[in-house]
């Protein structure tokens, strides 16, 4: 076969060499009738073809051909590889292809919903245009989800699904590497798992069953069958009444859950070595990536610090205090001061990841252990990026009694948890564990402002199409 190259791999190594790729049609550009220029993408790389009219290679007709493709149309171009002298403009490579032979492989139709060139520039891009007078749509949100597979098209959406598969990737390969072993629990559940009525109901052969809103009780339950260490990779279905930039009704969850020997802080740890090896391979693996996302959506790099800061709950309440902000000392921290009390850490300890631990037992699930010094708190934690929450965390109730009595107390029929409870009855070793967003990761990290930017085919309070 043809030797195929991509657009991506088009540098200036390649000059004079005779390429072959396969892309689409970007923008097409006649000039006169034998001259066009083709921008080819693939992949989120651009590069800049030319067609000539010169006897015996390229025809008046082939140009007229070209320039009648459809934009979004799959071509395929064989062409020789050279170098302007000046910087080529709308394009990502910086050599050119001067075309010898083209044919469109698939055609797009005539009319598409988004521009692909429109939706990939940034604000303010788009705000200059606007300002020269430039004819140009806006494209919004419901349309780009609408029509997700033209949007996904861009740069930066090409290199956010590419850091999203590397979020996963680095957190599997550290855990796998740490004794961690890597199982699947139930989404058909018989009960809620987190408490709450965030649950989609459904029928399970004539019993009522929910969609499990994280893996929490057949994870414990592995580690009560002595599986030690255990993570787990996948969806998790939250009935969220609230529209907001943050909450998917479909998510996909990280989740761990592992013994522990003294101290709650073990788990601690493992969030700390995890994200800052995590953050530090992100940032030398995918720089491609980060780069063209901050391209349409800019953003800083995350600060983080070696060793990840731990602060109290009451530490954190007291920051809030001096600040001017007044929040229960016993009640959960509202969104609104989650990010201030993000900005106040950034501004005392140069960092935008840290863990909260200590929060009062009346915020957290029932199946929380209460600290052994303090009932009114307990043994959790959430951890923030930028001031938001990426992961809650926490040390378990291991024992039955206790449980059942918590689940009791948190308004839970124990009837429909019984399988679990009873798990605990047979030995049980001290644990704990935490779950993370996926989505929230890569958007923070990212510096983006919604949770649909880096869902692919998100589920929300009014979306279940595409
Ligand atoms: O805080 P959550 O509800 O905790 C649990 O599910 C526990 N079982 C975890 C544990 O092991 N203790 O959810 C964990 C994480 C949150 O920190 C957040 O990042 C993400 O899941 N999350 C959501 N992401 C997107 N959309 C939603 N509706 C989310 N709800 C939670």
């Amino acid at each position: 076969g043809r030797v195929w190259t991509t657009v991506s791999a088009l540098t200036e190594e390649l000059k004079d060499r005779t390429v072959l790729i396969r892309g689409r049609a970007q923008a097409i550009r006649a000039v006169g009738k034998k001259m066009a220029f083709f921008t080819v993408r693939e992949k989120g790389y651009t590069v800049q073809c030319v067609l000539t009219v010169a006897p015996d290679i390229v025809s008046a007709q082939m140009v007229k051909y070209a320039t009648a493709i459809s934009k979004e149309s799959f071509v395929d171009i064989e062409g020789v590889v050279t170098v302007p002298p000046e910087a080529i403009k709308g394009a990502s490579q910086q050599v050119e292809v001067q075309v010898r032979k083209i044919h469109c492989v698939n055609r797009a139709a005539a009319i598409l919903p988004i521009n692909v060139e429109d939706a990939a520039r940034s604000e303010v891009e788009i705000e200059k245009a606007l300002e020269a007078g430039e004819q140009l749509v806006r494209v919004n949100q419901d349309t780009r989800l609408n029509y997700r597979i033209l949007d996904l098209r861009t740069p930066a959406n090409q290199a956010i699904y590419r850091v999203e598969c590397q979020v996963a990737n680095l957190f599997r390969q550290y855990l796998l590497n740490e004794d961690f072993i890597e199982i699947n629990t139930p989404k058909l559940i018989a009960g809620s798992s987190e408490g709450g009525a965030a649950v989609f109901k459904l029928d399970y052969k004539k019993q009522p069953a929910c969609l499990a809103q994280s893996p929490q009780l057949h994870k414990q339950m592995a580690i009560c069958g002595d599986l030690g260490r255990v993570f787990i990779v996948g969806p998790v279905f939250r009935a969220e009444d609230s529209y907001t930039h943050r909450h998917l009704c479909e998510f996909t969850g990280l989740d761990i859950e592992m013994e522990i020997k003294e101290h709650y802080s073990e788990v601690m740890d493992v969030v700390d070595r995890l994200f800052v090896n995590m953050f530090d391979k992100l940032n030398e693996r995918c720089k491609k990536e980060l780069e063209a996302i901050g391209k349409q959506y800019p953003f800083t790099p995350l600060k983080y610090l070696r060793n990840t800061l731990r602060l109290t709950f009451e530490e954190g309440i007291q920051m809030l205090k001096e600040a001017g902000v007044e929040v229960d000392p016993l009640g959960d921290l509202n969104t609104e001061s989650e990010r201030t009390l993000g900005k106040l850490v950034l501004e005392k300890y140069g960092t935008e990841f840290y863990i909260l631990h200590r929060y009062p037992l009346a915020v957290r699930p029932f199946y929380t252990m209460p600290c052994p010094d303090n009932a009114l708190y307990s043994n959790s934690f959430d951890v923030f990026i930028r001031g938001e929450e990426i992961i809650s965390g926490a040390q378990r109730v291991h024992i039955p009694e206790l449980l059942e009595a918590r689940a009791t107390a948190c308004g839970i029929d124990v009837k429909t948890i019984s399988s679990y409870i009873d798990s605990f009855r047979y030995g049980a070793p001290p644990h704990g564990g935490i779950g993370v967003g996926l989505e929230r990761v890569v958007m923070l990290f990212c510096g983006l402002d919604n949770i649909r930017k880096v869902s692919l085919f998100p589920r929300d309070p009014r979306r279940l199409e595409p």
